[in-house]
């Protein structure tokens, strides 16, 4: 069986650093084999999974069910491990049982997973440094959302618009500047998920510019929606971090294209249907699936000019590569040299439908919408995992556990030892320590 691809373009597979599938402990809502069916079906050949799942990824048991769990998978993946109060020992043991990254909750989300202390998220950083891992942030700080949400049930939460009041940007903002100083003191490497605001951006390019090896994402659904949404699609549309307003979403752009935000990825949050329509969007639960629809609805960015085919490769695989240590040798371009391919049909028009999604989460904020670009043919390793725009059912079990890249650069320590008496000591000045690597 041959292909003809002619009039496709071919594409590195997308790498979504940030995918919830849910399993173990809330199969109702996805599991390895329908997230990793929507992400084929996305041209997406890598995702990097959360562990908010039960039990959290946070024990090497635990970690050994999600394995399990993810032997049917149709891609590539990489498991996060939890950094928490309570498993700073615990980490070590991750890495060895093949973690790719770590994930520390600043702020309280879905699945109620307690945010660490500052001390701890230290000395965490600090085990993480040594092996250079890095640790995603969901960057909010839960004491300044927990003030807000105080002051706003004594005021009454009726309006739909009162979610985002709850988590204004200064909930990101200070979890990131906090999060880049650890970052700076201890050498280790930490990524800005779900970066929604304006705000955030300060103290992301303030890090950058000190030498902190820092990555941020931002997610679709804050590129194109704003405020209105919450009249629109109410509860549908509840997120954490929430989407905000018009100015907001004009800089994320505009930090995509300068740089500062390095890549696109989804927070795919799928959840039942009927845990998401809700009259009361605070009962809602938050987020939504996003990995199936992340590259036609950029691939519509392309085709109105937003930015360039090879800008979206450099956010949607470049840089997330890099960032999580995907390329075997430094300096290497190895993206799509293990045959990880989006074919795609920059001029085909599709409607987003969300009975059509392969998620559970047969929901959507991008209901009805139709967009110009979309991926055709994904292969995975050199074997398709949709074809003709159909799940390869075969492909279940092919996916594998990407790891961390074992050739992976050491990083540069900012202090000269690495034992917590010299995390007690303040950082070099900038301009006598190495500069990070770009
Ligand atoms: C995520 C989920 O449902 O797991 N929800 C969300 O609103 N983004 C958790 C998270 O990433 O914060
Ligand atoms: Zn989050
Ligand atoms: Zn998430």
């Amino acid at each position: 069986e041959t292909l003809d691809a002619s009039g496709l373009h071919l594409l590195p597979g997308a790498i979504d650093a940030h995918v919830h599938f849910r399993e173990p402990g809330y199969t109702h809502k996805e599991d390895w084999g329908t997230g990793t069916a929507a992400a084929a079906m996305g041209g997406v050949t890598t995702v990097f999974e959360m562990p908010n799942t039960n039990p959290p990824t946070g024990t090497p048991d635990a970690l050994a069910l999600k394995l399990k769990a993810a032997e049917k998978a149709h891609v590539d993946f990489g498991i996060y491990g939890l950094l928490a109060e309570d498993n700073i020992d615990q980490l070590e043991a991750l890495i060895d049982g093949g973690v790719a990254a770590f994930k520390c909750f600043m702020g309280n989300t879905f699945g109620n997973l307690p945010s660490p202390s500052t001390g701890a998220m230290l000395e965490g950083f600090e085990i993480l440094a040594k092996h250079g891992m890095r640790c995603s942030l969901h960057a909010e700080t839960a004491s300044i959302m927990a003030w807000r949400q105080r002051k706003l049930a004594a005021a009454g939460r009726h309006d739909p618009l009162a979610h985002l009041a709850s988590r204004p940007a200064v909930v990101a903002t200070e979890a990131v500047a906090r999060a880049a100083i650890l970052a700076e003191w201890t050498g280790a490497r930490i990524h800005v998920l779900h970066i929604s605001s304006a705000d955030e951006l300060r103290p992301l390019r303030e890090a950058k510019a000190r030498g902190v090896d820092i990555t941020g994402e931002t997610c679709p659904h804050y590129l194109l929606f704003d405020e209105h949404a919450y009249e629109t699609l109410g509860s549908i549309i509840r997120v954490n971090p929430p989407v905000r307003e018009k100015h907001h979403q004009t800089a994320l752009w505009e930090a995509l294209s300068d740089g500062t935000i390095d890549m696109i990825a989804t927070d795919h949050a799928p959840h039942d249907p009927a845990e998401k329509r809700r009259d009361d969007i605070w009962t809602a639960d938050c987020g939504f699936p996003g990995v199936e629809t992340q590259m036609q609805l950029m691939l519509t960015a392309v085709n109105e000019g937003r930015f360039t085919l090879a800008e979206y490769v450099r956010m949607s695989a470049g840089a997330p590569a890099r960032a999580f240590g995907l390329f075997p040798r430094k300096g290497a371009l190895t993206v799509g040299s293990d045959a990880d391919i989006a074919f795609v049909d920059m001029r085909r028009r599709h409607v987003i439908r969300a009975a059509e999604l392969h998620s559970r989460g047969k929901i959507t904020p991008f209901e009805g919408m139709e967009t110009v670009g979309l991926p055709i043919h994904t292969m995975v390793r050199g074997r398709f995992a949709m074809r003709d725009r159909r799940l390869c059912a075969e492909t279940a079990g092919w996916g594998r556990s990407v790891r961390r890249a074992q050739a992976m650069p050491t990083p540069q320590p900012r202090n000269l030892d690495q034992t917590m008496e010299a995390v007690l000591r303040p950082p070099a000045p900038a301009s006598a320590r190495p500069r990070a690597v770009a």
